[in-house]
């Protein structure tokens, strides 16, 4: 192992759903960075493009591993230490379980990320986890109050529940009230971490993120959203402006996979410093966008202008603005978004139009 990446104990670094966006992103990116580390990507292949992804981490000289961690055998390594898991392997989209079994949601991401502090507790290695600003309830994101402005619905100072501000939502938002299954799932791993972490000594993080995006994304309707709407101006398909009237107004910010990296580069290196903490991660408010706004610099960028249609009624699940204050962490780390979202739209439009033939089946 290169002697500059100090893991929270030594050994491998072990990135589950290794072949998804975020975890074969950070793969390369540790590997990159740190080419003596032995980086180890485990996926499941559920999400259809992951495959692509296999080749690229195999080149980059990761080892990848058809596996499930809902199957505590294929977490085990046996006579392999491994020494910090990044857990990025999920079912991620909020829709998941409507109209259907929730059982894959539960048995991966609440069973499988049990499995997954299991294997951290057997070896002693520090766990990294990726939680989601889904954590926090619906409606009171919904009940929060707005000015609705030209191109966007835009957070106002005063809110009517702690951790909300005009910056958007902190560690302080309460929690309480439904969060649809994929945030339920989520926050009790959470819990289940913080446990593990007190009880066994595990050095642990939980990072709530909002949107992350960039290359690799394989961008769907319920889940990708600046990949879907990049890839429909690419390649000529159309949109729809769903819910909250319809205008397209509703937010997003949206961090950059290179800045996440940063980040958990940073964690990795302080490990007691960031020891049972909870950080919201996200662009913040000077990394946002609403579809609006999206639509404006996707069409931009490749010169395409597609029809977009409006649909009044809302999704489920869905919320009119998600902003990350990131406060806490901007305070406690040496760190900050470094990318605009202009600049993530730019590297997924690069990405695609490197990437045409391969993508053009799977980013609809
Ligand atoms: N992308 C975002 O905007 C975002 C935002 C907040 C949180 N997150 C969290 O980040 C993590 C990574 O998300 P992503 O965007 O890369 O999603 P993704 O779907 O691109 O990647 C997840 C990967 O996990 C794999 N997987 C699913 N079930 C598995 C199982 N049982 N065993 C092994 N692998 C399995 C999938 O095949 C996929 O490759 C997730 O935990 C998600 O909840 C993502």
């Amino acid at each position: 192992m290169s002697s500059n990446f100090s893991t929270l104990s030594s050994g491998r670094l072990l990135i589950t759903g290794g072949a998804g966006f975020v975890g074969s992103n950070l793969a390369v990116s540790f590997k990159r960075k740190y080419p003596k580390l032995e980086v180890v990507a485990l996926d499941n292949l559920k999400r259809r493009g992951s495959e692509l992804n296999i080749n690229r981490l195999k080149n980059h000289g990761i080892e990848f591993i058809h596996g499930d961690i809902r199957n505590k055998e294929d977490l085990s390594f046996q006579n392999r230490n491994i020494g910090t898991i990044i857990e990025c392997s999920a079912e991620p989209s909020v829709l998941a379980g409507y109209g259907g079994s929730p059982e894959y949601l539960i048995n991966s991401n609440l069973v499988g990320a049990i499995n997954c502090l299991e294997a951290a507790r057997k070896h002693q290695a520090a766990f990294i986890f990726l939680s989601t600003s889904r954590v926090y309830p619906m409606a009171k994101i919904n009940q929060l109050h707005y000015q609705e402005e030209e191109t966007r619905f835009s957070l106002l100072a005063d809110q009517p529940f702690p951790g909300a501000s005009e910056n958007g939502i902190s560690e302080n938002f309460p929690l309480e009230g439904s969060r649809s299954l994929y945030g339920a799932t989520k926050l009790s791993a959470e819990l289940l971490a913080a446990e593990y972490a007190e009880m066994y000594d595990i050095k642990s993080v939980i990072n709530r993120c909002g949107v992350i995006a960039g290359p690799w994304q394989m961008g769907k309707v319920d889940q990708g959203v600046f990949t879907l709407w990049m890839a429909a101006h690419y390649f000529k398909k159309d949109l729809r402006y769903i819910g909250f009237g319809g205008s397209g107004k509703q937010v997003r910010d949206l961090l950059h996979i290179d800045d996440l990296f940063d980040l958990l580069d940073y964690q990795i290196q302080h490990p007691n410093q960031f020891h049972q903490q909870i950080y919201n991660i996200g662009g913040g408010l000077e990394t946002s966008l609403s579809l609006v706004e999206t639509t404006g610099l996707c069409e931009e960028i490749t010169g395409n202008k597609i029809s977009i249609r409006s649909e009044k009624a809302n999704r489920p699940a869905d919320i009119r603005s998600y902003i990350s204050d990131c406060a806490k962490i901007k305070a406690e780390a040496n760190w900050r978004p470094e990318r605009s979202a202009r600049q993530i739209l730019i590297d997924i439009h690069n990405w695609i139009h490197e990437n045409e033939t391969a993508l053009k089946n799977i980013l609809r």
